[in-house]
């Protein structure tokens, strides 16, 4: 599962660090213990970083705040499922507290499913209550997961990202099903997220140091539109895009 979550799929290589210490070495599957979250690294580190790439998190209450702004599921009148599928950006999005908030970045405190805020959370929350059916469940919780988007350029807070959705949605099986979701489900949702949280310079929209290096012909980032299953660059979004 692991393997899956490491993958680029614009280079069709594994993510790079893509910080101080590593630049632009991928991560290796047996390097994955070295990945901390922002909470846990050394105080000089988490200094640099600030430095570097203006890596400050956002604590939940204010991802709470603005999220009932712009997603509140208490108040919608369109039916259930069109909240499933609304479709949310969470740009440079760190360890992704705006899309789910297991743990509170700043301070690393876990959080109770009830709690969560996270604009996933919500979304499985729904589902939890709408669907009894587990076959339902995994088709829903699925699109839910089609619909959340989201990019960073550091390579470790991109794999923490991917890593808390997926186990947002073990959590939110577990606590509908008390069972561990079949892996063949896991897998599925692994590969979505390695679709819908990839690595970008935000600036140049290519993979970080593509344009320096030179690694992989500076490409630009590819995402999936799921509807259609057609692959194309984040890049045809910009300025009126179609979607
Ligand atoms: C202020 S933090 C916000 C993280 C998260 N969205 C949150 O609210 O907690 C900014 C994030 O942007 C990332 N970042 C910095 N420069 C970037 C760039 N050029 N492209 C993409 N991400 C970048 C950093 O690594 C960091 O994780």
């Amino acid at each position: 599962m692991i393997e899956i979550l490491l993958k680029d799929r614009t280079t069709e290589r594994n993510i790079l660090w893509a910080n101080a210490e590593r630049g632009a070495e991928e991560i290796q599957l047996e390097e994955i213990h070295l990945i901390k979250p922002r909470h846990e690294k050394i105080r000089a580190q988490q200094k640099q970083r600030t430095r570097e790439r203006a890596e400050i998190f956002t604590p939940p209450d204010v991802c709470e705040i603005q999220n009932d702004l712009l997603a509140d599921e208490k108040k919608i009148s369109s039916p259930w499922t069109d909240y499933v599928d609304r479709k949310f950006l969470e740009i440079t999005c760190g360890e992704a507290p705006y899309i789910t908030t297991r743990y509170n970045a700043v301070t690393g405190a876990p959080i109770p499913i009830q709690k969560r805020v996270g604009l996933l959370d919500r979304k499985l929350k729904l589902i939890n209550q709408q669907v009894r059916a587990v076959e339902d469940w995994k088709k829903f919780s699925a699109r839910a997961v089609r619909s959340v988007y989201g990019y960073e350029f550091q390579g470790d807070n991109l794999f923490l990202a991917r890593k808390n959705i997926l186990l947002t949605v073990e959590d939110f099986y577990r606590e509908k099903y008390f069972s561990n979701p079949p892996e063949d489900f896991r897998r599925e949702v692994a590969e979505i997220i390695s679709w819908n949280f990839w690595q970008m310079d935000g600036l140049t929209y290519s993979p970080p140091f593509t344009d320096e290096a030179n690694l992989f012909g500076g490409a630009n980032c590819k995402i999936k539109d799921w509807s259609t299953g057609k692959i194309f660059e984040f890049r045809e979004l910009l300025g009126g895009g179609r979607r």
